[in-house]
């Protein structure tokens, strides 16, 4: 009965005359050992008491923006980043209505729109107004947007009509979560990625580039999409078509994608830098296709940004892993590639000889993380992928939900 170990869910409660089944739902929650933290409308209020609420899941209920005034209770904000899920049980139409319009006029519509995490929806209202031609067209609108439906059934309704309106059974809910977490972790979740090459111009002709195929970073993107998360996928030059799902954003300078990493970074949860940045560029570009007239040319280069080592020391980072590619003492240069660019985890793989790598179909990596290592040993690059994608995960979680509560 474990199957939601440590998961975070709010519960967000509105007023319909199936809120009294959210008692036995936070129950049923707590037994598979989530943490439950309630949220009601004013009118859910109406339906079942908040002291009833508190009781069951062990937390202050929340209703409003006010009530996070003293320290211990966390603010809006950081109750939107705390969850995993946030699922509306039951979910009225109003609520619905005011969600799909992206209102934040309450506690909780506010929540829905801060968060990253997934939402689902329980509907339960009467069967015309679930049939009701704006009804509809919000559930389909918020569809759309990635938002769940659980139900609703279909049955005996408590106005004494028979049709779809019902909410799901607390039971059928409390599967449907197991379902979701069990398949998709990364369900509501961004990951971030660079991949390939990237070329620095010379002459409008000519560039210096690297022998990155890209395969590595376009598998890892892959593996994320399918654990349930939203890709964005920067990829230098490469020809591999881009996993089904992914945002790909192209580019082909360091430059630009330092550009394009800052403009995505704000909303992604984890970021992985695979590619290849070429370390210098040319200091100048030459207007024109530079001719072979002289016997010697030097080229001057300077140093492009560090992507990776710039994302680590933002602000409010994201889970930041790395790539290390060495050619001798492995575990000593990613080690200190890790501490000196402050990433959380560093993917190192010997390059070179037999070793793998650039332009191989498989690889092989050790994985380091402060306190920890893992080795994932040589395997086509997209089974290789999907093993670093679940370690990256774990640890992604182990960092997110310390064993305190926050
Ligand atoms: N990286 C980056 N931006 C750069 C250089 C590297 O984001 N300008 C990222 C790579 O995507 C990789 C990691 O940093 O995840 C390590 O890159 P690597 O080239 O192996 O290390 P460097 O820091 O460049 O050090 P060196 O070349 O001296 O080994």
């Amino acid at each position: 009965m474990l199957e939601l170990n440590g998961k975070r869910i709010l519960l967000g409660i509105t007023g319909g005359i199936a809120a009294y089944k959210a008692a036995e739902l936070v129950r049923l929650l707590r037994r598979s050992n989530a943490e439950v933290q309630v949220v009601m409308t004013k009118a859910a209020t109406e339906f079942i008491t908040p002291l009833t609420l508190q009781t069951l899941s062990g937390r202050t209920v929340r209703q409003d923006f006010f009530d996070a005034n003293d320290e211990a209770t966390i603010g809006h904000i950081d109750l939107a980043r705390w969850a995993d899920l946030i699922l509306i049980a039951p979910a009225t139409a109003d609520f619905m209505a005011r969600l799909a319009h992206g209102r934040a006029n309450d506690l909780l519509s506010t929540l829905c729109l801060a968060t990253t995490a997934p939402i689902a929806l329980a509907p339960a209202m009467n069967r015309q107004m679930w049939l009701n031609p704006a009804t509809q067209t919000n559930a389909s609108l918020l569809q759309t947007r990635g938002v769940t439906l659980w139900g609703p059934a279909e049955g005996e309704q408590a106005c004494g009509e028979t049709g779809p309106g019902r909410m799901l059974e607390p039971a059928a809910l409390l599967s449907q979560a197991v379902k979701q977490f069990s398949h998709q972790p990364l369900a509501g979740q961004s990951v971030l990625l660079t991949a390939g090459p990237t070329q620095e111009p010379i002459d409008p002709v000519r560039f210096i580039g690297n022998r990155s195929s890209g395969k590595m970073g376009f598998a890892l993107a892959q593996a994320f999409i399918e654990t349930g998360a939203q890709v964005h996928l920067i990829a230098g030059p490469v020809t591999l078509a881009t996993p089904r799902g992914a945002t790909r954003i192209d580019v082909a300078t360091a430059h630009e994608m330092q550009q394009q990493v800052s403009a995505h970074l704000s909303r992604c949860n984890i970021f992985v830098a695979c590619a290849a940045v070429a370390d210098y560029r040319p200091e100048t570009v030459a207007a024109e296709k530079i001719k072979k007239s002289r016997e010697q040319l030097a080229l001057t280069l300077i140093k492009n940004p560090d992507i990776l080592a710039e994302v680590a020391a933002s602000a409010t980072p994201p889970f930041t892993v790395g790539f290390a590619a060495e050619t001798e003492q492995l575990i000593k240069h990613a080690q200190e590639k890790r501490r000196l660019k402050r990433v959380d985890m560093i993917a190192a793989n010997l390059v070179g000889a037999e070793q793998g790598g650039f332009e191989r179909d498989e690889n092989a990596l050790t994985v380091l993380w402060e306190g920890g290592r893992k080795e994932l040993p040589m395997a086509r690059k997209e089974k290789l992928a999907q093993s670093l994608a679940a370690t990256i995960i774990e640890r992604y979680y182990a960092k997110k939900h310390p064993t305190e509560n926050p």
